[in-house]
């Protein structure tokens, strides 16, 4: 695996599991060092386990050395991350291709050289000319793509059955290789697609941008409710009995966030633009802004609910990581919000039940508390924004003793209205009445 993030981790993990030999590399000799000794430098619920077992196996086991991990593998799975640009929309290739060119040169034996970052379409092609140029094995290194599609919070789950599996190939010896590596999950009964290069790597951005498609359009129809008086959970459950639609991804509150959703629609609109084909694509402009209309919309409420001054205020905000079970506060809408409503003057009192190290070190500006009441203490509005099952099992009656004004906006829908209003709570939510 190249790359140990959190998809290198949770896949080399996983194959160990499944009985491979794995070797895991990264540049980071700090992460190699906590992976080797069983830690997990990230929060994903049940890797860790997984990952002491396979390590006392011996089948698992980490490294920096390049030259290992030439020597050593048969398949070699890109799993590096493809952050967004800074101040631009494409993706940045950095990681892809350093780690590409740092393993090409070394390459003396046939392999498969197998990628799983999610990138923009193209980019395999061009991966395979430089590897077949740089390689003195040259194009005995069989190049496939094989996208992943593993969610945070559920990544071993996710990676061990996963909905389909998808091989973008150019060969049947490609193909073979594949099948191979995926074996035993392939006879747990997992479809596989087998399809080009350029075809695999769009599905993975078709995928995430149906997702992104698919929140924006609940949050856009949330809109619409609020300026009806209608409710649009009820709405959404209305919809997810046609089956054609679905009730998946139908959740309407503060929007999408994370590593993935909003960086990999960006990018594939800046593909889209150079392939000359971004009408095609115009649509996930408005997805985007959407979305982030959301936290706009959270702000107003706030400052609505606080008779139009936020100054001086002490908010609660429960929730920093982008969803629940992760720690992960990249793009996250709760610290959007929190950022936004410091800078209008509000005291903020952030708590989230895994993310507190990193959204401090990201964001060293805002006021944190060490646990939800802590938060609530003197709150004139406390603001429900990651819907972790501890906040959704909080008291109101409990709360409402921590408190000097009882007001919440429920961020993620996620409360039962009533129950919070017989606890005497002014209960406010985005697209409910
Ligand atoms: C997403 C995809 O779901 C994975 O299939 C994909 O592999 C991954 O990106 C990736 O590209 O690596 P993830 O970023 O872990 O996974 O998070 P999701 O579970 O998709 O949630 C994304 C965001 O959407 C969260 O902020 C969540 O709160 C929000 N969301 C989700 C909603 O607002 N409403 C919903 O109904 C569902």
């Amino acid at each position: 695996m190249l790359g140990t993030g959190y998809l290198g981790a949770t896949h080399a993990v996983c194959m160990a599991s499944l009985g491979f030999e794995v070797l895991g590399l990264d540049v980071d000799p700090t992460k190699i060092e906590r992976l080797a000794a069983g830690e997990v430098p990230f929060y994903e619920p049940g890797l860790e386990a997984l990952l002491r077992k396979t390590l006392s196996s011996g089948r698992l086991r980490f490294t920096t050395s390049y030259e290992e991990v030439a020597e050593f593998g048969d398949v070699h799975f890109l799993c590096v991350g493809t952050p967004q640009k800074e101040n631009e929309y494409a993706a940045d290739l950095d990681y892809v291709y350093a780690a590409v060119m740092s393993l090409a040169p070394l390459l003396t034996r046939p392999c498969v050289f197998a990628g799983k970052s999610t990138v923009p379409v193209g980019t395999a092609e061009r991966i395979t000319m430089r590897i077949h140029e740089a390689a003195p094995a040259g194009e005995a290194v069989e190049v496939v793509w094989n996208p992943e599609f593993l969610r945070e919070g559920f990544a071993v789950d996710d990676t061990l059955h996963p909905d389909r599996l998808v091989f973008g190939v150019t060969s049947e010896r490609g193909e073979q290789a594949m099948l191979d590596a995926y074996a035993p999950v392939i006879s747990g009964g997992t479809p596989v697609v087998v399809t080009d290069l350029a075809t695999a790597q769009l599905v993975k951005v078709a995928a995430n941008a149906f997702l992104a498609t698919k929140i924006s359009f609940i949050n856009a129809m949330a809109e619409v409710c609020e300026a009806t008086h209608a409710d649009v959970t009820k709405l959404s459950e209305a919809l997810s009995h046609d089956t054609r639609i679905g009730g998946r991804f139908l959740h309407a509150g503060l929007g999408f966030g994370g590593g993935c959703l909003p960086k990999d629609i960006r990018a594939f609109m800046a593909r889209a633009g150079e392939l000359g084909v971004d009408q095609a694509l115009t649509f996930l402009t408005e997805v985007d802004a959407i979305n982030l209309r959301r936290r706009a919309r959270m702000v107003d409420l706030a400052r609505e609910l606080l008779d139009d001054s936020l100054s001086n205020r002490r908010i609660a905000i429960l929730g920093a990581a982008f969803k629940p079970n992760s720690d992960d506060i990249r793009d996250s809408p709760a610290l959007d919000v929190a950022t936004r409503l410091h800078q209008a003057g509000a005291e903020v009192a952030v708590y989230d039940p895994a993310a507190m190290d990193n959204a401090r070190v990201r964001y060293p500006d805002l006021n944190y508390a060490g646990s939800t009441l802590e938060a609530a203490q003197g709150a004139h509005l406390v603001l429900l924004l990651t819907e972790w099952l501890e906040f959704r099992e909080v008291d109101p009656a409990v709360l409402a003793e921590a408190v000097t004004s009882r007001n919440i906006i429920d961020g993620r829908n996620a409360l039962d209205p009533d129950r919070w209003r017989h606890a005497g709570w002014t209960y406010r939510a985005l697209g409910r009445p």
